[in-house]
């Protein structure tokens, strides 16, 4: 395995090995490695003959500077799990490297960036198209993997993918959870022992809105989300929707779709969480 930091021998060692005809993986991480992560280098793995994975926390999609101040840095753990995966690339630039320049660059995905993340998080989808873009361009892989925890970043890379006409096929992969339910989070690791206990609360609120699909109109699901969580030490709602997975655009009626998507995020004492379940109704 070998640790990149330079764009430049990053785009020569892509070209070469796609000149000689290898497929390429390629997962984008911040770093501060999970199981979930893992599970997304052993896919790309499996499906490529070369892995690359990015490890950079991008100062340009966090609308706020303590988040970004606080994001977990652990690059030489993260490169000892790596080892473990069969990646073949490390890409850990510097921010200076992937900015030179003070960027300008403006993205605009419509309605999908003015619900949820896009209205909680302003300029937060901004950040991750840009640097996705930077890094789809250097590395021009033929599979990128994202997360599904993270549904609607997905739902803005395809977007992108289309937009831009990169040749690149989207894989979408399901949330790696805790054995208690809690989705895997690099965010996780700021939580103290007792708001870890509570952050389970989150997909059990999940779970129980899954529970109501059949039977509740959508407000008294939303109540009963609220006032399930109001009753947790620590935990702040910010927003739950039940939403089309695929545009995430809030669902008119239940009765009309196939699947939702319940989308939640959460502060959990100054740590904010976010979790979503994709739900087929007919399986409800
Ligand atoms: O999901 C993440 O970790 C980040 O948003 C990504 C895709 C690596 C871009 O910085």
């Amino acid at each position: 395995m070998q640790v990149i930091t330079q764009v430049s021998e990053l785009r020569e060692t892509m070209q070469a090995l796609r000149c000689n005809g290898k497929s390429i993986g390629f997962v984008p991480t911040m770093g501060a490695l999970h199981e979930g992560h893992l599970q997304l280098l052993r896919a790309s793995v499996k499906d490529n003959d070369v892995t690359v994975c990015s490890i950079f926390v991008n100062p340009t999609q966090f609308n706020n500077p303590d988040d970004y101040k606080l994001y977990p840095r652990t690059l030489e753990a993260d490169i000892a799990l790596l080892q473990t995966t069969g990646c073949d690339f490390i890409f850990a630039p510097s921010p200076e490297a992937i900015y030179p320049q003070h960027t300008m660059l403006q993205f605009s995905f419509g309605a999908l960036e003015q619900v949820m993340e896009g209205e909680q998080r302003p300029g937060h989808f901004n950040g991750v198209a840009t640097i996705v873009s930077k890094f789809f361009n250097v590395v021009q892989p033929h599979k990128a993997y994202f997360g599904q925890k993270d549904l609607q970043q997905v739902a803005v890379i395809r977007q992108l993918i289309l937009g831009l006409g990169f040749d690149i096929e989207l894989v979408c992969y399901p949330t790696v959870r805790e054995t208690d339910g809690l989705a895997m989070s690099s965010r996780n690791k700021r939580l103290t022992a007792e708001q870890r206990e509570t952050a389970v609360s989150l997909h059990e609120a999940l779970q129980l809105a899954k529970s109501q699909l059949k039977y509740e109109s959508q407000e008294s699901i939303k109540t009963a989300v609220a006032e399930y969580l109001q009753g947790k030490p620590e935990v702040q709602l910010e927003y739950f929707e039940i939403a089309d997975p695929l545009t995430l655009q809030p669902v008119q009626s239940i009765t009309d779709v196939k699947e939702v998507a319940l989308c939640m995020a959460a502060y959990v004492g100054p740590v904010r969480l976010i979790d979503n379940l994709v739900v087929n109704l007919s399986e409800v």
